[in-house]
C-alpha cells in the first residue's frame, strides 16, 4: 500500500505478533496472521492491537485519551509553570538529557502522547537515530504526527504487549503510563525484553520524591490526579546500573537502566 508515510524495511523485519509472539506476514492491507487475522495499517500506522478487545483499565484509558487527545498539549503548556515550576519545554527536556542514548540509536518510545518528548528525543539521537512510537491511543498518534518530529515511525499498540521481536532496540523510553496500565509489571517486563543486551531501559511518571513537601500543592496534585500516590513497580528482572531520579520539580520519577 502506499502511504505518505512509508513504513521503513527495518520496521517489518522486528515486528510480531503483539498477542502470540509469532511472526506476522507483511501485505498491501496490513500484517497477517497465521490464523488468518489482520492488522489493519491506518493512515500509514501500522495498528497493531485490537482496541475491542482491551479490558479493564485499558479501554477506559483508551477511551479517555483518545478523546482528550487535542487538548493534551496545550493542558501541558498551561498547567506545567504552575504545576511543576517551569515551562512544559523545559522539564521536558531536562527528562530527555537524563537518558544515556547514544547518537544514532535506535530508540523505542512507549505512550509518546502527542509527541510530549519528540522534539527532545530527536536531540539526543541526531539524525541519522531512529525514534519509533507506540501508543494505544489512535488520536493521540494523529496529534504526534500533526506535532511531533516528522521522522518518526508511528505505531498503534499496548505498551503490555509489543508487537517487536527481543532485542529489537537499542534503547526504550517511556514516560506517564506507568500509573495507567493494567499491569505495570507486565509493561515492564515487555520494556526489558524488546531491548538489546546491553541496551539503555527507561521509564517514569507522576510520584512524589521523598523531599516534596506536605502543602497545600501536593494535596491539590492528588487530589487532581491520585496517580501521584500510587506504588512504584518494582524493578524488573534482567537490568543492572539502575538509578532513580526525580524530575518534575519532584513531582515525577524518572528509573534508567541497562540490560544484562
Ligand atoms: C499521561 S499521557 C503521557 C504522554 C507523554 N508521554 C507525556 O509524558 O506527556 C499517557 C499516555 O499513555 C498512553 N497509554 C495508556 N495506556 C497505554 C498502553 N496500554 N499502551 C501504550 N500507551 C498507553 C495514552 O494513550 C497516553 O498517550
Amino acid at each position: 500500500m502506499k502511504t505518505e508515510w512509508p513504513i521503513p524495511a527495518w520496521f517489518d523485519e522486528r515486528v510480531r505478533d503483539p498477542e502470540t509472539g509469532s511472526a506476522l506476514e507483511q501485505r498491501a492491507d496490513g500484517y497477517h496472521r497465521s490464523d488468518g487475522r489482520r492488522y489493519a495499517i491506518r493512515d500509514g500506522i501500522p495498528s497493531l492491537v485490537f482496541p475491542e478487545t482491551l479490558g479493564g483499565q485499558d479501554g477506559d484509558w483508551n477511551r479517555f485519551y483518545d478523546a482528550f487527545a487535542p487538548f493534551y498539549n496545550l493542558m501541558q503548556v498551561v498547567l506545567s509553570p504552575f504545576m511543576l515550576g517551569e515551562t512544559a519545554a523545559s522539564a521536558h527536556r531536562k527528562v530527555a538529557a537524563n537518558l544515556p542514548l547514544a547518537p544514532g540509536s535506535r530508540l523505542l518510545e512507549v505512550s509518546p502522547g502527542p509527541g510530549t518528548f519528540h522534539r527532545f528525543l530527536r536531540e539526543r539521537l541526531g539524525p541519522q537515530g531512529v525514534l519509533v512510537s507506540l501508543d494505544l491511543s489512535f488520536q493521540m498518534l494523529q496529534q504526534c504526527r500533526k506535532r511531533g518530529d516528522p521522522a518518526a515511525v508511528l505505531v498503534h499498540g499496548n505498551g503490555q504487549h509489543l508487537p517487536f521481536k527481543d532485542g529489537a532496540f537499542d534503547a526504550l523510553f517511556h514516560f506517564g503510563g506507568v500509573n495507567l496500565f493494567n499491569d505495570p509489571n507486565r509493561a515492564l517486563a515487555e520494556f526489558v525484553r524488546v531491548v538489546r543486551p546491553g541496551g539503555i531501559v527507561s521509564w517514569g511518571d507522576e510520584g512524589f520524591s521523598p523531599d516534596y513537601p506536605d502543602g497545600r500543592m501536593k494535596r491539590m496534585l492528588t487530589r487532581m490526579n491520585p496517580g501521584y500516590l500510587k506504588p512504584r513497580p518494582p524493578v524488573p528482572a534482567g537490568l543492572r546500573d539502575v538509578v532513580t531520579e526525580a524530575v518534575y520539580g519532584g513531582t515525577g520519577y524518572l528509573v534508567v537502566g541497562r540490560k544484562c
